[in-house]
This record gives C-alpha cells, structure tokens and sequence, in this order.
C-alpha cells in the first residue's frame, strides 16, 4: 500500500514540471537573501558576533540581539542547502537538461558551508572570507542557470 502511495506520488512528480521550476526558484531566491544578509554581515563589522559553530551561543533558542544577523544567516542556510539538495534530486530524476547545473549546485553549496565553519574558525581570515564570496556568487550561478532551465522547460511543455 505504502509502495503504491509513493509511486503514485513520484509519477505525479515526474509529470510536472512547475514542480522544477518551483524548487529551484524557492532555493535561488533563498540563495539570494542568504548573500544579502552575509554581505550585511561584513558590511557592518558583524562577522565575529558569534563566535560557535554549528549554532550560535542561544543554541536552538531565541538569538541575543548582537549575533541576530549571524543566527538567520545559518538559519537560512539550512533550509536554502534543502531546497538546493531537493532540486539537483528532483532534477537527477525527472529534469535532465538541469542535472548538471543542479548537481554541481550541490556539490557547491556542501563545500561552502565547510567554508562558512572556517570563516568562523579563522577569526575572517582575509582568504577564507574571499573563498566564502567567490564559492557563493559560483553557487548562485548555478542555481541560476537551474531555474532558467527549468523555466524553459516549462514554457516548452
Ligand atoms: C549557502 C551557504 C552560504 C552562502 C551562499 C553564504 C554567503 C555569504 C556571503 C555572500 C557573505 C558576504 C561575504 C563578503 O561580503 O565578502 C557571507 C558572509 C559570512 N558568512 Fe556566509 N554563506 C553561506 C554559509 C555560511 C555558513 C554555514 C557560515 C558559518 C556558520 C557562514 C558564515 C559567514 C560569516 C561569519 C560571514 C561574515 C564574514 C565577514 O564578516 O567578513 N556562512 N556569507
């Protein structure tokens, strides 16, 4: 019964490609607030608020008003690596034309979260801070590219 359920909900996925193109918008519109934030973050001198890794000093609970900026940046980087992870999967499956891009999307944002800990680790070591940049705006290119695919793919279906 559970099988049935499933395959009939992954060929439902399958025959619809708003499905693409929803998830890719959501993970590159996500991708884009997290850079703002981040570039807010540096701009106002913010980087060194909160000084753990994974989580902030509050843990799970309410941020202090000085790491806040911190905090949503993390925050929001979960749910934008899920939405990107879903994509390249969705894309993997049932949205060939963007495997490539979405796949590479992933790959990418793993690693710039292993650069986001060494930021912090290395106290904004100059290098690690520019590596942090040059991996996001390569990372929004590609989940760019994801969506515009699969907006194609839409219009053509
Ligand atoms: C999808 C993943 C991420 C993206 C796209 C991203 C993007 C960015 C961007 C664009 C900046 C501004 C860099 C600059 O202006 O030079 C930034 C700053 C920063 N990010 Fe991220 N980030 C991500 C994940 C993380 C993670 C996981 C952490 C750490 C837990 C982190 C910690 C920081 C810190 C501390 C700064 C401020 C650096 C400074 O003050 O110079 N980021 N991020």
């Amino acid at each position: 019964m559970v099988e049935i359920c499933f395959s009939a909900v992954a060929t439902a996925l399958q025959k619809n490609p708003k499905i693409g193109l929803g998830l890719s918008f959501s993970a590159m519109a996500m991708l884009y607030s997290v850079m703002l934030i981040g570039v807010y973050i540096t701009s106002s001198h913010q980087g060194l608020s909160c000084p753990d890794w994974p989580l902030c000093p509050n843990g799970f609970g309410p941020p202090a008003e000085k790491y806040v900026f911190e905090y949503t940046h993390r925050v929001m980087v979960v749910i934008t690596a899920g939405l990107i992870v879903a994509t390249a999967a969705y894309s993997a499956r049932s949205m060939k034309q963007a495997r490539k891009t979405a796949v590479i999307a992933a790959i990418l944002v793993s690693a710039q979260i292993v650069v986001g800990l060494l930021v912090v680790n290395t106290k904004l070591d100059p290098l690690v801070v520019a590596a942090h940049l040059s991996t996001g705006i390569s990372l929004f290119a590609m989940s760019l590219m994801t969506f515009l695919t699969a907006y194609r793919l839409t219009r053509n279906h």
